[in-house]
């Protein structure tokens, strides 16, 4: 059955400008983070503490969160890969962290530099911390339905991936199709692998929309239950690591879809059009997404 309520957890901020080629300031970041606390959504990704060699987009991230204008009841997690983007993240004071694992060693080594094995050993001392400083902490596992160097990935590996992040205490797994290859099918039979170890109020879903299968996508998910979806406003993005992909399934496509099927979000769909309708001046490209489309044309 479908759920009642689903809660958006928006990531433009991160990872839809993380892959912009336009230069988006430290000031546009903000006021883009701040129209997206108007919307009612109550998880807005704000930015990534990880080696500026590697995202040059993400290097102010502690201006960011310096400057927005933070709601008590909004949560502005960052990642951090390691003690030192923990430690970025702490003095920024973010009270959530997010920490990013794949299912594909290929991807894990060109996105961390870091083995699956290794990277986990790498993320239970920042867990540890971060959860003994009072953060939350996200778990994310990229390539969950594809790999672009290894192609198809086993749901094995993304339960045994979701077991370790769990174990460290993360409170949600979010599932991502890093270059959106996955179709429902797929991601049902990779949901039902996790739910072995993951209960499903705990699991998310962060597919991108690459070839155009994210919202049939989701929607299978949300029939198993799943009730966090990822999304990104206008449809920002891509992933640096993973050539070719484009952004998250847009924010205002999943409302639209999620408000015709009668599910709750608590996001005003106007107001999230009017934030991404900003930020794709800022960079100088239509929205993405198709529901943003169709209703400016209107
Ligand atoms: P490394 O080179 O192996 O790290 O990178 P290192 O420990 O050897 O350090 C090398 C240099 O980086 C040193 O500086 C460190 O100080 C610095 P130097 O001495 O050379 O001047 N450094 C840092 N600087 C700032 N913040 C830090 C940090 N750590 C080290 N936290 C590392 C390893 C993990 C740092 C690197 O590979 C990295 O930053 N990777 C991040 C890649 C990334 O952000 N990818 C995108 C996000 S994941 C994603 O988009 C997928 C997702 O959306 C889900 C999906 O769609 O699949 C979540
Ligand atoms: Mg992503």
């Amino acid at each position: 059955a479908l759920p009642d309520f689903v809660k958006i957890v928006e990531v433009g901020p991160r990872d839809g400008l993380q892959n912009e080629k336009a230069a988006v300031s430290t000031e546009q970041k903000v006021r883009l983070i701040d129209m997206l606390s108007e919307t009612g959504l109550k998880v807005i990704e704000s930015g990534a503490f990880v080696s500026p060699k590697w995202v040059p987009q993400m290097a102010d991230s502690a201006e960011v969160m310096a400057r927005i204008g933070r709601k008590p009841d909004i949560s502005y997690p960052v990642l951090a890969p390691n003690l030192k983007g923990l430690e970025g993240a702490l003095a920024a004071q973010a009270e959530e962290i997010a920490i990013f694992g794949a299912a594909s060693e290929s991807f894990s080594k060109r996105n961390i530099n870091k083995s699956i094995a290794e990277s986990l050993d790498a993320f239970r001392p920042v867990a540890e911390k971060a959860l003994a400083e009072g953060l939350r902490v996200r778990g994310y596992i990229s390539c969950v339905l594809g790999c672009p160097y290894e192609g198809r990935i086993d749901p094995t590996v993304v339960a045994e991936v979701s077991r370790e992040l769990k174990s460290m205490g993360c409170y949600e797994i979010s599932l991502g199709d890093t270059i959106g290859t996955g179709t429902p099918e797929e991601a049902r039979r990779m949901i039902a692998a996790v739910a072995e170890y993951v209960p499903i109020e705990e699991i998310g879903v962060h597919f991108h929309d690459t070839y155009g299968q994210a919202l049939a996508n989701l929607y299978a998910c949300l029939e198993m239950g799943v009730a966090v979806a990822d999304a990104s406003v206008a449809g920002l993005g891509g992933c640096p690591y993973a050539k070719g992909a484009t952004g998250n399934v847009a924010t205002e496509d999943v409302l639209y879809m999620l408000q015709g099927c009668g599910i709750g979000t608590g996001v005003d769909l106007t107001k999230v059009m009017a934030a991404g309708r900003f930020i794709s001046d800022v960079i100088g490209r239509p929205p993405v997404s198709r529901v943003h489309r169709a209703l400016m044309a209107k």
